[in-house]
């Protein structure tokens, strides 16, 4: 074991140049115009995968690829040995606003212990971490106590539709113990976390058209309606100044926090004056009668993510704008069912739409929240594997994002997700700037390293 933790020492300079090769694709899997980018992308992770000496290759779907890669098996494939997935993914978000960022988002840059770009820390960099790890396993002739399935995906910000009918294909030869994914985060470098809860999500966008064209505003405004205004109306209808949401039997299924969790959450190490200072808002806001730490993790949200209508141009354009829409998602917590939500949501949206404007509302993907046990054995060795690559006591945490792919592990596969995140609070996921600590590379070698040795004794 130590010659493979002095090669992972050894080594750091040449990772961190292979990690910046890794993140100049442009692997943004929104966007149709870098369907390209992603499949280069796909190809040289396999092409790495090789030299490391994985078996690896790149299987197509109706959408982006994925790599699957994997170690020669132990025991000559007999079998006895577990088997263990490590999943990420090589899809980033859009790196727009492109003014903001301080050096183009897929031309890395390292600046003191951050390296910066679009994908670094979501999620090219967390999940290059295990295979270094791997590759000192492998370069080393360390044997290796189990059997190790990389699947590298290329639409998890897209919702991952085309690997749940991957994984359903492909089940025998994919199921494992567990799964290892590392696609979250932790409160600084000191508290390392194993995350035991994530939210779920639907998407959705509400247009609301008006007249057949955008319309002289002096001519014709104030006889007909302005879908603008149509839908910001429509928008208080359904989360009130409280923080709640107004939508009927919203939080009917949504279980209450228990006094443990009030608890834990109670001593998370971010301070509410750090996190909104880190946020740049002027105050924060949240659900009256939770605190921010539980606002933003373990209850539900509805949130705006693009509001769009009229003249976005330079000066004035007096219109009365033809349409208007928003794009929407909500955050779910455990036991609430994505189409039971979204069912509420759009009847609510139609009962409460005015006469004056035609309502359409189109629906995106949906994920079920995720909840898995802190206590069981395989938590416990990823506790231990995370003491001793951080040299800190972790903490166990719910986070408030969505990886929907985990609910599909469980139910394809029967396996548990061990979500060990390596991002940090500052790291600026699907924001401009965004950065990865290359402390956190370094020890997340140090998990992944440590992590086989204690799983595999469970
Ligand atoms: N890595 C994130 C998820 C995440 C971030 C979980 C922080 C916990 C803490 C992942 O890449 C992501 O952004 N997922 C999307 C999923 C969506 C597009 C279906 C998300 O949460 O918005
Ligand atoms: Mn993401």
């Amino acid at each position: 074991m130590q010659v493979v933790l002095d090669y992972l020492k050894k080594n750091q300079s040449r990772f961190v140049a292979e990690l910046c090769d890794y993140l100049r694709f442009a692997s943004v899997s929104a966007q149709p115009q870098h369907k390209k980018d992603l499949c280069a992308c796909a190809e040289w992770l396999v092409n790495h995968c090789r030299k490391i000496g994985l078996d690896a290759k790149i299987c197509p779907t109706a959408g982006h690829p994925i790599v699957v890669a994997k170690t020669k098996k132990c025991n000559g494939g007999r079998g006895g040995t577990p088997h263990f997935m490590i999943y990420g993914h090589y899809d980033v978000q859009p790196p727009e606003p492109l003014d903001l960022w301080k050096s183009p988002p897929f031309e890395p840059r390292i600046v003191g212990r951050s390296i910066f770009a679009r994908g670094s820390t979501d999620n090219k960099g967390q999940n290059f971490a295990h295979l270094k790890a791997v590759e000192a396993y492998l370069k080393t002739g360390t044997p290796l106590p189990c059997d190790l399935t990389f699947v590298i995906e290329g639409e998890e910000e897209v919702g991952s539709e085309n690997l749940s009918v991957f994984l359903k294909k492909n089940r025998a030869e994919l199921k494992c113990d567990a799964v290892v994914v590392s696609d979250t985060g932790m409160p600084s470098p000191k508290h390392p976390a194993l995350t035991y809860a994530l939210r779920g999500i639907i998407a959705f966008e509400i247009k609301l058209h008006g007249p057949s064209r955008d319309l002289h505003s002096g001519v014709f405004g104030g006889a007909v309606e302005n879908p603008a205004m149509a839908l910001s109306q429509l928008l208080t209808k359904l989360r009130d100044t409280n923080g709640k949401i107004s939508i009927p039997h919203f939080y009917d299924d949504v279980k209450p926090l228990s006094k443990l969790e009030r608890e834990q959450s109670a001593k998370f190490p971010l301070k509410d004056s750090e996190l909104q200072k880190l946020l740049g808002s002027p105050k924060l806001f949240g659900e009256r009668g939770f605190t921010p730490m539980e606002q933003r993790s373990a209850r539900p949200t509805f949130e705006v993510n693009g509001l769009t209508s009229g003249y976005q141009g330079e000066g004035n354009k007096t219109i009365v704008p033809a349409w208007a829409s928003a794009k929407i998602t909500c955050r779910l917590v455990p036991n609430q069912n994505p189409a039971r939500i979204r069912k509420l949501v759009c009847d609510y949206l139609k009962k409460i739409c005015p006469p004056t404007v035609r309502l359409e509302i189109e629906a995106g993907h949906g994920a079920e929240a995720y909840l898995v046990s802190p206590t069981s054995a395989q938590a416990k060795a990823a506790l231990r594997a995370l003491e001793k690559s951080f040299s800190c006591k972790p903490i166990l945490m719910r986070e408030g994002g969505s990886i929907p792919i985990v609910n599909e592990f469980k139910k394809i596969l029967g396996a548990d997700s061990l979500l060990l995140g390596l991002g940090l609070p500052d790291d600026n996921a699907h924001s401009p700037n965004e950065k990865f600590n290359l402390d956190c590379f370094a020890k997340g070698q140090l998990m992944s390293a440590h992590l086989w040795q204690e799983l595999s004794r469970v």
